[in-house]
């Protein structure tokens, strides 16, 4: 980026951002919840929206000088209704934790019981783990995997029966199968409880239409704007149904949700929203409507599925025994390695990823047997089938070869040449 006036005023933060860039650029970000925003979402998030007060929705501030972010605001939310088929859009959460905590504000008591993945079977902390405020504030109940790996709905069929849960939440950050979010709503309609499906991690797949699509389904949808979506850090919350004036107390009823959402978001939890990131993420979803995203979450889910065949032919267990989604989970534990030690050998040579817990992990979350990849940003850039093979043998390579500096240094040189073929957009 051309940051003239920075490098003049502030050298120091303009240094460590060119570096961020060339770190990103020269190596693999292989984080599944990371992506490469385009320069048109990066221009709207540098833009002067960022100084405007606006606390309230369009049409209904409590500042004056409104007029233009409404008009941002209402393109950020059309857009999200009309790419994921919601009547209802809050695009104000800051980002997918404040965006939980709104849906736990709106439809829950302190006290009340939450069902949610456990987070070291591949949840979110924001699902009920007992250290998070949902763990903290409310009755946790955690269903997890079986020991093929898929989620065990039988499990949480059995356990929302038995504690009769006023919320059970879909979706999680370490899955790397499909979510089936009918079996969901059918649970939680046999027990009476509102149904969150947090799309964060396959909301970019949901968009290409390679993963069904959990609005219209589900009670309430929140999903994070950064990860498969592409769009700045950010989050929304969908439904069906339109909201009355959120000024107005409800009841808590499903048909209420959209006026319970907006509620919470504020003056629930938040303050201002955050004009810069509504006109970013507006950037984004337009760019999730052309035809192109619809490629580019195709080949997401190829590469992915390639990268998993790819490493499982070379002896990796997959956990499921491979991927339908962006996401690859690895249990290292047949390969004598940890996930720590694979994490750190890989950053070494240029290819990020992320020490996971496995379901069923016989060691620690901080030293566990497993790691997270995904291929969401390297297909940004445009890579294909065959960079994901030639990736597959860096990996391997790199973890086989874990205490030798210099292989790992020659990866990296590799790994550096591979993305020069495939820049990034700025
Ligand atoms: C499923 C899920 N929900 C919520 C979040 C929280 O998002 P954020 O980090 O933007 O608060 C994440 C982030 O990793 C996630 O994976």
């Amino acid at each position: 980026m051309n940051n003239i006036l920075l490098k003049n005023q502030d050298p120091d933060i303009a240094n460590l951002i060119d570096k961020e860039a060339n770190r990103q650029n020269t190596g693999l970000e292989m984080i599944p919840s990371e992506n490469h925003t385009s320069g048109a979402v990066l221009e709207a998030l540098g833009s002067r929206l960022t100084d405007k007060y606006s606390e309230g929705y369009p049409g209904m501030r409590y500042y004056g000088g409104c007029d233009i972010v409404d008009q941002v605001e209402n393109l950020a939310r059309d857009r999200a209704c009309k790419l994921f088929g919601a009547d209802h859009a809050n695009v104000q959460p800051h980002s997918g934790c404040p965006a939980n905590i709104a849906v736990y504000f709106a439809l829950l008591d302190p006290g009340d019981t939450i069902m949610g993945l456990k987070l070291f079977h591949g949840g979110h902390m924001t699902h009920g783990l007992k250290v998070n405020f949902s763990g903290t504030f409310f009755n946790s109940v955690q269903y997890g995997c079986r020991a093929d790996g898929y989620i065990d709905i039988d499990e949480m069929r059995k356990l929302a029966h038995e504690h009769k849960p006023k919320l059970i939440v879909s979706g999680g950050s370490a899955y790397a199968r499909q979510y089936e979010w009918a079996k969901y709503q059918e649970i939680a309609d046999e027990v009476g409880a509102f149904h969150l499906a947090d799309m964060s991690h396959v909301a970019g797949l949901v968009a290409g239409s390679v993963h069904p699509n959990p609005v219209g389904i589900a009670d309430v949808v929140t999903t994070t704007t950064h990860k498969t979506l592409r769009g700045p850090r950010g989050a929304m919350i969908l439904s069906k149904g339109n909201p009355s004036t959120p000024l107005k107390k409800v009841p808590r009823t499903k048909e209420n949700i959209p006026t319970l959402i907006d509620r919470a978001i504020i003056p629930g939890i938040q303050g201002g929203p955050h004009n810069h990131q509504t006109a970013a993420i507006a950037v984004a979803l337009k760019e999730a409507m052309q035809p192109e995203f619809k490629d580019y979450a195709k080949q997401v889910v190829v590469n992915a599925k390639t990268l998993a065949d790819e490493l499982m032919s070379k002896g990796y267990e997959l956990v499921t025994g491979g991927t339908d989604t962006h996401l690859l989970l690895i249990n290292l534990g047949n390969k004598q390695v940890t996930g720590a030690q694979a994490e750190k050998a890989l950053g070494r040579a240029g290819i990020t990823v992320n020490k996971n817990t496995v379901p069923h992990d016989p060691r620690k979350p901080f030293d566990p047997s497993g790691i997270r990849m995904g291929t969401p940003a390297i297909t940004t850039r445009g890579m294909k089938k065959a960079e994901m093979k030639q990736i597959a043998d860096y990996i391997n390579e790199a973890i086989t070869h874990m205490d030798d500096e210099a292989t790992l240094d020659r990866i990296h040189g590799e790994v550096t040449e591979m993305c020069g073929a495939f820049p990034l957009a700025i």
